[in-house]
């Protein structure tokens, strides 16, 4: 069965009660493109707030602990997500990986959280502009997929964002040949470890994608969808890459 397109917007440290109108509208939008499924992960002060306002819609968080409670001050634990209604969770993003220190072994044991809550998983990969630029990007990313990646899991609930660091914020995008051969090479080593469950995992691309450059990125081989930060924010700017991850079914 086809895979079917993803659009994922991470909102990071932005946002008050006031945005809950751009998530609102946003989710009205998608509904024009019932062939993408399309989220928000929200900063956690607006997770509960948005999911009551766009009831029935993927709302997530961008981040959660490895543990299910305890004494860990400021953190979230997957199940609390769960709870107030969220149903999936960024986990593995290069601002967490090199932020707080977060290792390939964190980033799984936080996926597998993830996954025993119940929530859908968007697993972050991506290297960093000097290995981009010394040819060794993908054996990088390989490298932490081999770690991060967890040993079991439902494969429809297991997404990974190969997101390049120097792509993030940017302006600056990858080849379309380039993600080509990293989703290819991605897409090969979940085959290689989990056959043909790698076919139902969905590799979307992140890093400066906009209305101006979605269609191309997304008609790129093994690309499923889009991880978006700063083009998420308003649906002036995040319902182009909707339609156009529509367009491509
Ligand atoms: P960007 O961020 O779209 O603003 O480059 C993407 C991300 O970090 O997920």
């Amino acid at each position: 069965m086809a895979r079917r397109k993803y659009v994922v917007g991470n909102w990071k440290m932005n946002g008050l009660s006031a945005a809950l109108a751009d998530a609102q509208a946003i989710f009205a939008g998608a509904e024009d493109h019932s062939a993408v499924d399309v989220a928000i992960c929200p900063p956690f002060t607006l997770v509960g707030a948005m999911v009551a306002a766009a009831p029935g819609s993927a709302v997530g968080g961008q981040d959660c602990h490895s543990a299910t409670s305890g004494a860990f001050t400021g953190s979230v634990a997957a199940p609390m997500l769960a709870d107030i209604g969220a149903s999936l969770v960024i986990v593995g993003h290069s601002e967490r990986r090199e932020g707080f220190s977060e290792s390939d072994a964190d980033v799984r044991a936080k996926a597998e959280a993830g996954l025993t809550a119940g929530l859908s998983v968007i697993l972050c990969v991506g290297e960093p502009r000097a290995v981009r630029e010394s040819g060794g990007a993908i054996d990088y990313v390989l490298a932490q997929i081999a770690g991060s990646v967890p040993e079991s899991f439902d494969a429809h609930r297991l997404a990974i964002a190969y997101e390049p660091i120097w792509a993030i914020g940017t302006g600056l995008v990858p080849t379309v040949v380039d993600v080509a051969a990293m989703h290819g090479a991605i897409r090969r080593a979940l085959a290689a470890r989990f056959g043909g469950a790698a076919e139902d995992m969905r590799i979307l691309y992140g890093g400066s994608v906009n209305g101006d450059n979605a269609a191309e990125l997304l008609d790129a081989g093994d690309v499923d969808g889009a991880l978006v930060g700063g083009a998420s924010l308003t649906a002036a700017k995040f319902m182009p890459i909707v339609a156009a991850a529509a367009a491509l079914g």
